[in-house]
């Protein structure tokens, strides 16, 4: 491999072209070709990011000699079957969350990755902002004394050229769309670690998940997905001290307030921006009447960082926590299909 780590994209679409701005600011790292169903899309994706190597295929890249990591940010049903041809054709690997359909598809994806001695990361941004390690240290730290709550809402409102048939690939079934695929993972993925720090564990696996969901079926389509939904999910505190709870909510129809709250025996913690850490990097502890404000200092964009953490970790073929190990991923997968499962919700493929 030479000193600068070279990328290749499959795909072309939103988060593609966030990426290929980060990677193309990360020092020592480069972009050197992307693929695409269509040779015009990775023309163009080529001419606006001056990437050398366009193909009008995803092979195209995976095959390339010159690519060391593959970047997939394609939709969900396409993580886990691109994951498993990158590590076989030896590509280290940064995909999309979530990672792959159901808890068992990712099981697959981690041991072929294993086989293969390649890297992988499942692309939870948030992770890799330093921002949550410093959550996670407040937390370890005693900040709030025993947790007892945890809620999180993450939702947008999709405009309506995007609800309505073939206007996005999150409204079909058939492709792992819905609310809970593509923002409750994110909300049940840090419930996870906050839980995971009472044990001391880089994460804890839910003792509960129950879900409700409200759902849409895009005319012609094979299924439905859940346009808004909502989990109460139970983990296990530390010795002696009754469960936490999770309120998770997550939508793609309705804007709402994604402040995080943690709420302990001795203290609240807020933190206004969990997810994009762009804004207002700040925790907040309330204790009584008394705030405290922890300023984060590196504004370090942070796709930027996940390419960094990629590129740091490629050694050891996977992160460290809190960035999402294999084991994390793979066990928030379990817990996303137990979600889906309480909700109402199967892939047609199920
Ligand atoms: N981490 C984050 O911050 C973040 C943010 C947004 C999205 N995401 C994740 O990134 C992935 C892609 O999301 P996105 O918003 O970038 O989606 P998008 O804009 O729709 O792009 C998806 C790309 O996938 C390719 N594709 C392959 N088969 C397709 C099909 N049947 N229909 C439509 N497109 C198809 C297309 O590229 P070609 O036409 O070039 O082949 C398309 O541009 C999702 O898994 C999502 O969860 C992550």
């Amino acid at each position: 491999m030479s000193d600068t780590l070279r990328w290749g994209i499959l795909g072309t679409g939103r988060i593609a072209a966030r990426l290929a701005g980060a990677i193309k600011d990360a020092p020592d790292n480069e972009l050197v070709a992307v693929g695409s169903r269509s040779q015009a899309s990775a023309d163009t994706f080529g001419e606006t990011w001056n990437v050398p190597g366009r193909f009008d295929s995803y092979e195209g890249v995976v095959n390339a000699d010159d690519v060391d990591v593959v970047y997939i940010s394609l939709p969900n049903n396409l993580h886990a079957p691109w994951s498993i041809k990158c590590a076989e054709a030896g590509k280290h690997i940064l995909c999309e969350k979530p990672m792959a359909m159901t808890g068992a598809e990712a099981e697959t994806v981690i041991n072929t990755v294993r086989r293969h001695d390649v890297f992988f990361m499942e692309a939870f941004m948030y992770r890799c902002h330093p921002q949550t390690a410093e959550l996670v240290e407040l937390l370890k730290n005693n900040a709030i004394g025993t947790i007892r709550l945890i809620q999180s809402a993450f939702s947008f409102g999709m405009d309506a050229e995007r609800i309505k048939p073939g206007g996005d690939v999150r409204l079909y079934n058939h492709m792992g769309g819905g609310s809970i695929m593509d923002v409750g993972c994110y909300g049940l993925s840090l419930s996870r670690l906050i839980a995971g720090t009472v044990t001391d564990k880089p994460f804890a696996d839910p003792i509960e998940v129950n879900g409700s969901a409200a759902f849409f079926q895009p005319a012609g389509s094979g299924g439905f997905v859940d346009l808004m939904a909502s989990a109460a999910v139970k983990f296990a505190n530390k010795d002696g001290e009754r469960d936490i709870i999770a309120s998770l909510a997550c939508g793609m129809n309705a804007w709402c307030d994604r402040t995080f709250f943690i709420y302990g025996d001795t203290g609240t913690i807020k933190i206004p921006d969990p997810w994009f850490a762009h804004e207002c990097l700040r925790i907040e502890i309330h204790r009584g009447d008394d705030a405290e404000v922890i300023t984060i200092d590196d504004d370090t964009d942070q796709y930027i960082l996940e390419v960094e953490t990629v590129q740091k970790h490629i050694p050891n073929r996977q992160p460290p926590a809190p960035a999402h190990t294999w084991a994390d991923s793979v066990s928030n997968m379990h817990a996303i299909d137990k979600w889906r499962h309480s909700a109402g919700l199967k892939w047609v493929s199920e």
